[in-house]
């Protein structure tokens, strides 16, 4: 079992495969998208299976695939085919906005993968395009259809954003009616890629559940599974619930079984720190197993207490600025 020294287990790999996406989601990214990484920037699927092969032996036991959008990344189904072959690998499952996952659905079920997480921030057309800054509304749609026709977990990611979604909360709610999915309301985060400095939170966690409870008075509190980001709750006689993660506001670092890739092959090992070693140089510089357990391990010994801690560590003491597309969410 892997332990940081905090006493916290580490079992969940985060690895983000891209920093492309074919949306221009505004809390994000800027409009005219970044900098994308050269080829030779990005780790190959070589090396992201070398890395987590390793990892598993570890003791990871779940791997989320995120980006970027991870499906913009060419042969992603081969990779994700030999990542679900790894033994010791419980659970492999995927963050994604939708847009071209569809036809791929069919084929996740196949290599076992049991849930997906969906970012989807509203369920009004216009003002998705608002958002996303792309008229893809009916793709996405039509990928949390193939979801649930194939019986494949899904939670909804929704970013509460002051002035552009927030009158998208009840209705969200309500889709969890007569469908069994989670939706996820998340306090968004400075990671928007221009670096602008964030002007303070306007919708924390206890303001959108205040916001849920004043309509559904008779909501109920869940229990919240192990290491889970969300606080969750069902609106009685729905099929499905409601969650709400406090990434901004940072309460469940004490729990934190998280460690996470970028596509360059940073290891980060909480959200807000800028990296502590990269895997991919290393690799290329040809280092032999053993040698990369030790650094990995000596790596998870030092982690931040919590995200606070984390984001004080940074080099540039500037506060968080890249994109959420570096980083995998
Ligand atoms: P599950 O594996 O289904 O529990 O999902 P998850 O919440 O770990 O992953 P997902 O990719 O759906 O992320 C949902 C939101 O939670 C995103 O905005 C993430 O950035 C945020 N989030 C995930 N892990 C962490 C974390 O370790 N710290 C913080 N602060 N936010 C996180
Ligand atoms: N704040 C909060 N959540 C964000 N995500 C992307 N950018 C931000 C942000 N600035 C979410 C996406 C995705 C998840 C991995 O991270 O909606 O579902
Ligand atoms: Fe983990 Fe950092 Fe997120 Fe806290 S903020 S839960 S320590 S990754």
């Amino acid at each position: 079992m892997l332990l940081d020294n905090h006493g916290r287990k580490i079992n969940y790999l985060r690895l983000a495969v891209t920093d492309r996406c074919n949306l221009r989601c505004f809390y994000c990214m800027p409009e005219e998208g970044l900098q994308w990484l050269s080829r030779k920037e990005l780790m190959t699927y070589e090396e992201m299976l070398q890395m987590c092969s390793l990892l598993v032996k570890m003791g990871i036991e779940k791997i989320r695939i995120t980006g970027g959008e991870p499906f913009v990344r060419k042969d992603i189904m081969q990779f994700l085919t030999a990542l679900s072959e790894l033994e010791g690998l419980n659970e492999l499952t995927i963050t994604t906005n939708g847009v071209l996952t569809a036809p791929h659905v069919q084929d996740l079920k196949k290599i076992g993968v049991k849930s997906v997480n969906l970012s989807l921030d509203t369920l009004d057309a216009g003002r998705f395009f608002n958002i996303t800054r792309r008229d893809e509304f009916l793709d996405v749609m039509r990928t949390l259809d193939e979801l649930l026709k194939y019986g494949i977990e899904v939670k909804i990611n929704a970013v509460v954003m002051d002035g552009k979604n927030t009158e998208d909360i009840i209705p969200l709610v309500e889709l969890t009616k007569d469908l069994p999915v989670s939706v996820r309301f998340i306090e968004e985060m400075p990671f928007n890629g221009d670096g602008h400095v964030y002007g303070g939170l306007q919708w924390d966690y206890v303001r959108i559940l205040e916001e849920i409870s004043g309509r559904y008075p008779g909501i109920k509190k869940l229990v919240d599974p192990q290491y889970s980001t969300s606080y969750n709750y069902q609106v009685p006689g729905h099929k499905g619930s409601v969650g709400i993660i406090a990434a901004y506001s940072r309460t469940f670092c004490g729990t934190c079984n998280r460690v996470r890739i970028t596509p360059t092959g940073e290891l980060k090992t909480c959200l807000y720190d800028d990296g502590v070693m990269n895997i991919k140089d290393l690799l290329r510089q040809g280092i032999n197993e053993d040698a990369l357990n030790k650094a990995l391990l000596s790596a998870f010994g030092k982690r931040a207490k919590d995200g606070w801690a984390a984001e004080r560590s940074r080099v540039e003491h500037t506060g968080v600025h890249e994109s959420m597309a570096t980083i995998g969410g």
